[in-house]
């Protein structure tokens, strides 16, 4: 079995390819990223002497570059980590945001349909879903919830969502999407709450908490995102979506809390800032169907989850000091001096 993985230098990505390099160590992995601001080969630096892994850079919205390695390399599935995926930032600039996130998953579908695939997976979001209100804490978003996006960055992650069931449904592609909850763990790149709490708790700076920080997240931990996905790709219907998610909802003052504690450090430390344009108030997950048709269920509760990221932070310094090091700081300036 041959896998293409995109965006493996990213978050999620290398998280899932170190899961199925250790699952499936039969399987030849092949890590394509772009290595824009978000991907990082060092993440990758233990993959690489893997006799399973080859990495290859290159942008899927790339038809040259992708229809050529496709041609090559014959894959039987292929998993589509490679995205614009910061919500702030689609908020700056949405272009970058349409080119990766709808049409580099158009070219990698065609590329699929020229060259033959058994398995076409889209990795999305519970974003696409838009928010629920506070106030109805009996409500989730099912698979059959309607699409309502809010920003830029999840208006493009439905508009491939629908691309991929549109593929399916016209050219009869085998494809299948999850559409999970906010991730955390390791190779959490700063720009995002939980690393960027962590990061600037450890320098004693201001912790910036958007709004009131009542905002709703569903949290779960990567290494059960990368369980799922291998769970669908191998037994998932062709043609389905499905919701995962670990039933782990936290304000975002509720996170921060958690990881100041984790690290011993004040509470006065948090800074309410200008809120999100177009905030979406709550996030929250109903994994029925994956859980009754597939068995998937989390293993870590997120105070253990917590715990390891804290630690995995703590251990792993020189791989965010060195982002955080670079062009980061001009990001962190632009992106927070003028909120109040
Ligand atoms: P990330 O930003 O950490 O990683 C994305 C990777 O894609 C980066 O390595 C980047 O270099 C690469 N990339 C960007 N543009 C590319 C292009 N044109 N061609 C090739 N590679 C390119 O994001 P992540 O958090 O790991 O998210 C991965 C996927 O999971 C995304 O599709 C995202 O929408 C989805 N998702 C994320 C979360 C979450 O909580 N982080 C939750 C649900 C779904
Ligand atoms: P984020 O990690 O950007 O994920 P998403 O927007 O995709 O859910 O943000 C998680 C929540 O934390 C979201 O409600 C916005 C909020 N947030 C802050 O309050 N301060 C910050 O500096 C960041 C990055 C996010």
């Amino acid at each position: 079995m041959k896998i293409l993985v995109t965006g493996a230098a990213g978050f999620i990505g290398s998280n899932f390819v170190y899961f199925m390099l250790e699952k499936h160590p039969d399987y030849q992995i092949v890590g394509l990223d772009l290595l824009t601001y978000a991907g990082n080969l060092k993440t990758l630096k233990t993959a690489m002497e893997h006799p399973n892994f080859t990495f290859t850079k290159g942008d899927i919205a790339d038809r040259d570059y992708i229809f050529h390695l496709f041609e090559t390399e014959k894959f039987d599935i292929v998993v589509n980590f490679a995205a614009e995926s910061h919500v702030d930032r689609s908020i700056l600039d949405p272009g970058v945001f349409l080119r990766t996130n709808i049409i580099g998953t158009q070219i990698l579908m065609d590329a699929c349909r020229e060259y033959g695939i058994e398995r076409y997976h889209q990795v999305s979001t519970d974003e696409v879903y838009g928010d629920l209100p506070l106030d109805r804490p009996d409500l989730f978003f099912t698979e059959e919830t309607p699409l309502h996006t809010s920003s830029p960055y999840s208006a493009a992650k439905a508009s491939a969502d629908l691309l991929v069931l549109a593929y399916h449904r016209t050219f009869g592609l085998p494809v299948s999407i999850t559409r999970c909850s906010n991730n955390y763990g390791p190779y959490h790149f700063p720009e995002k709450l939980i690393p960027l709490i962590i990061s600037r708790a450890l320098a004693d700076e201001s912790l910036p908490v958007y709004g009131t920080g009542e905002n709703v997240r569903d949290w779960l931990y990567v290494k059960d995102h990368c369980e799922a996905i291998d769970l669908v790709i191998h037994k998932g219907k062709v043609g389905e979506v499905y919701n995962v998610g670990g039933h782990n909802e936290r304000t975002n003052l509720e996170v921060v809390k958690a990881v100041l504690h984790e690290l011993g450090k004040p509470e006065s430390l948090i800074t309410y800032v200008g809120d999100r344009k177009g905030h979406d108030m709550r996030y929250a997950i109903d994994p029925t169907k994956i859980s009754n048709e597939l068995g998937w269920e989390p293993t870590i509760k997120f105070d253990d989850g917590i715990k390891m990221t804290v630690q995995w932070y703590l251990d792993n310094r020189e791989w965010w000091e060195d982002i955080i090091n670079g062009d980061y700081q001009n990001y962190y300036q632009t992106m927070y001096s003028n909120r109040s």
